[in-house]
């Protein structure tokens, strides 16, 4: 089979792991970067072994040598792009998360469904091992009903003044970055949320760099997560039911992967899952789905109410209320 042809939309730094991933993986290739700047890609170009390094976005677009854009912009430009590249006729790959507008966010999905083309969020940790096999244990009545989650994320941005993340312009902040993460996680475990409630602490651009938030699924279970950009690495997520609960250490990048089973009777069984690598296994799986060969497991519906989600947790930011959403 022939491998995707992908081109790069951007010079951001998260696209040496899309890089590695495509080294790694049978299904996938990077044939060209593009950058507002051209010498810019072509040093990102020669430092990857890419072929080609384009002038503008816009050359990646009418590049017929390309057959899915990978979308590595600020947060801000996600939807923009994403569909001005799939009005392009690609494929798109976008990071995460892909907006925290969901009107935005369908209107992208239903013009990749018009077009009869692929679009995905970037959210790797589903496509790991790890992931896919808590999520079957516990389909499998493992831990019995999901009654609550607890999720952290955090990093220290090496230079917040200069970072796409403190730019509110940008829709940068930690809810965006580092958040979307645990309310994704939440989610694929618990179902659509009813209501959600954050706490945030701003930093000196006025976005927000600390937060600890609670998201409500009915009468049925709740979730708490607390994420930064500006606090030492943490990385945790916890998911407790009626019967036990699993605790991953490692559950956003899966570079250790492993997790603990705990049953309500005391026993705790360590879990180790084979090493995989995360980027890989979602650039194969978007690149399989581009060919037809399998469906991804996770579409609009999907990222319009993550979208949802960080839309209400956004306005609970700025506002201190409680915000109800749609789910049930
Ligand atoms: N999945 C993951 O593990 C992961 C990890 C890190 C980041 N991400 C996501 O990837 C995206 C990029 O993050 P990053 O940290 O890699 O970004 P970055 O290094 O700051 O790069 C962003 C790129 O966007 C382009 N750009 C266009 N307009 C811009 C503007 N007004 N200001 C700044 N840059 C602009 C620039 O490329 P040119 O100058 O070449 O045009 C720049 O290199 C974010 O959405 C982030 O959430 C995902």
């Amino acid at each position: 089979m022939t491998p995707v042809r992908w081109g790069a939309l951007s010079t951001a730094r998260i696209n040496r792991l899309a890089f590695a991933a495509a080294r790694a993986s049978r299904h996938a290739r990077f044939t060209a970067v593009a950058s507002r700047d051209g010498a810019k890609a072509r040093r990102q170009a020669d430092e990857h072994g890419i072929e080609r390094a384009l002038a503008g976005y816009e050359a990646l677009l009418a590049d017929p040598a390309i057959d899915a854009v990978y979308v590595s912009l600020p947060n801000a430009l996600h939807v923009e792009w994403s569909m001005r590249a799939l009005a392009a006729g690609k494929h798109v790959l976008c990071e995460k998360p892909l907006s925290r507008h969901p009107d935005d966010v369908a209107a992208a999905f239903a013009l990749a469904e018009r077009n009869g083309l692929v679009l995905a969020e970037a959210f790797m940790y589903r496509f790991h091992p790890q992931t896919t096999q808590v999520s079957a244990l516990i389909a499998g009545g493992a831990i019995g009903e999901v009654a609550a989650i607890a999720g952290t994320l955090s990093f220290r941005m090496a230079d917040a003044a200069h970072d796409i993340r403190s730019s509110a312009a940008l829709e940068g902040g930690a809810l965006m970055d580092v958040g979307c993460y645990c309310v994704s996680g939440a989610r694929l475990f618990a179902g659509e949320p009813t209501h959600v409630h954050a706490e945030a602490i701003a930093g000196p651009t006025g976005v927000d760099v600390e937060l600890a938030a609670v998201l409500r699924f009915g009468e049925r279970a709740v979730a708490t997560f607390d994420a930064s950009t500006v606090l030492p690495r943490r990385d945790r997520l916890e998911i407790a039911g009626r019967a036990g609960s699993i605790v991953l250490e490692d559950p956003w990048h899966g570079r250790a992967p492993s997790f603990e089973l705990r049953r309500g009777d005391g026993a705790v069984e360590r879990i180790a899952v084979p090493a995989h690598d995360a980027y890989v296994e979602q650039l194969d799986a978007v690149s399989q789905a581009i060919r037809g060969e399998r469906a991804l497991p996770f579409g609009a519906a999907d990222a319009v109410a993550q979208a949802t989600a960080l839309a209400g947790l956004q306005r609970s930011i700025e506002t201190g209320e409680r915000i109800a959403l749609g789910g049930t």
